[in-house]
């Protein structure tokens, strides 16, 4: 390729039309940083040169580069609209298996030769939908990409966007749309289904139905090459208008058990103890999302380190998995005996009376007694004091 910036050159073009002095500043800059990532240093200093003589593009420009000043703000709730962060490269862990980490690879490829595609006219517009049940790893995903990019994540969480009044909801869409169309950037539309899920609800119909319309059009409006991912739990709410906007479409599924192995390893690190069962650990965690062994991992690690222990005692990861499983199935378990009822049906072999007594520091005839009582006459164990 004769001009491999052509992109950025083509934004400056579009913003010095618009006058637009913050557009071109921003694109300038990021033009002149890529030029001397080249060697081409000279070129880049010319560049930086003519931007110092423009005093009110670089006025905007330190505006823009500000967190928080600058950013579309909803004006009654004063809530910012939009969060500003820039992931570091190789500081995002992210694990996916195969099928989707090719696509996500997939994507990255296009954006890198968004330019080489075009003039072949086999460019698709950069818009990523990320869909998958919570704690999948969806908002990890956007940051992850963002961090690969280099660029900074905007973040707009859809669901405030939308409980903000809802007349003002499609002006907030627009001045994030012209926000991001002004800057090198991701935007990212976390919790997408609340707005995209609002046509065909009942509640309020006409005005939502003029939120999706303006996020349609919105989406419409800017450049194929602006990258736009959004988020979804709910993808059977999206409508298909919505899904045809989005290219790549990315699901993300609860892990399965080997890429569980990789989770587990990475969140117990050093402190996975000796004697771990892990092939145990990776089947009983069937069904757990990444943010829910992540979770563990961190409470079990917190527990040991305040108990002044440097490894993670096994037993204690068994039980919280088994409770955190339990939870998410709808059942409460308040009272330590329906724990200790739940760990023993759930696992009799990792949960022995001798475990389950040491666990929950009581003797083996407390929990037998436990165990074999009927529901309605029972007492709570009482811990047995230490020492
Ligand atoms: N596939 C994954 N790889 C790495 N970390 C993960 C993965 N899935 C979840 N996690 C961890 O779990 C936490 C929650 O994940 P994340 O916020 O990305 O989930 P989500 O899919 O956006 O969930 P929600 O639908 O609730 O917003 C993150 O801090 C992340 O570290
Ligand atoms: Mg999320």
């Amino acid at each position: 390729m004769s001009f491999p910036h052509l992109s950025e050159v083509l934004k400056i073009l579009d913003g010095a039309l618009k006058s637009n002095a913050t557009m071109s500043t921003n694109y300038a800059g990021l033009l002149a940083d890529k030029l001397e990532q080249d060697g081409e240093r000279e070129t880049a200093i010319r560049i930086r040169e003519r931007l110092a003589r423009a005093p009110t593009a670089i006025a905007h420009a330190q505006d823009a580069s500000r967190n928080g000043v600058g950013l579309p703000v909803d004006i009654e709730s004063r809530l910012d609209t939009v969060d500003v962060s820039t992931p570091v490269k190789g500081a995002v862990s992210l694990h996916l298996p195969g099928g989707t980490a090719n696509r996500m690879a997939e994507f990255l490829q296009s954006v890198r030769h968004y330019d080489l595609l075009r003039a072949s006219k086999a460019a698709m517009p950069l818009r990523v939908l990320l869909y998958g049940l919570p704690g999948t790893g969806k908002t990890q995903s956007a940051r992850w990409i963002a961090s690969e990019l280099g660029l900074p994540l905007l973040t707009v969480r859809c669901d405030t966007l939308i409980s903000s009044l809802l007349g003002q909801t499609s002006k907030n869409l627009r001045r994030v749309f012209d926000y991001v169309e002004q800057r090198p950037c991701v935007l990212f539309l976390d919790e997408f289904d609340a707005l995209a899920s609002a046509r065909g609800n009942e509640r309020d119909v006409g005005e939502l139905q003029r939120v999706v319309i303006a996020l349609l059009q919105n989406i419409d409006a800017i450049s194929e090459n602006t990258i736009l991912l959004a988020a979804s739990n709910h993808e059977r709410l999206l409508d298909p208008a919505v899904w045809r906007r989005f290219p790549f479409q990315i699901p993300l599924p609860l892990p399965d058990n080997e890429l569980r192995r990789v989770m587990w390893t990475a969140m117990l690190g050093v402190f996975a103890p000796d004697n771990l069962d892990w092939d145990a650990l990776i089947v009983r965690s069937e069904g757990a999302s990444g943010a829910l062994i992540e979770q563990i991992g961190m409470d079990t690690k917190r527990h040991a380190i305040l108990s002044g222990k440097p490894k993670v005692d096994d037993g204690e990861l068994f039980r919280r998995l088994a409770l955190s499983l339990a939870l998410a199935q709808g059942h409460t378990l308040a009272a330590i005996r329906d724990e200790i009822r739940w760990l023993r049906q759930w696992d009799a072999k990792i949960f022995s009376l001798r475990e389950l007594a040491r666990l929950y520091d009581v003797s083996t005839r407390q929990i037998t007694h436990l165990i074999q009582e009927q529901h309605g006459n029972t007492t709570e164990p009482t811990r047995r004091g230490k020492g």
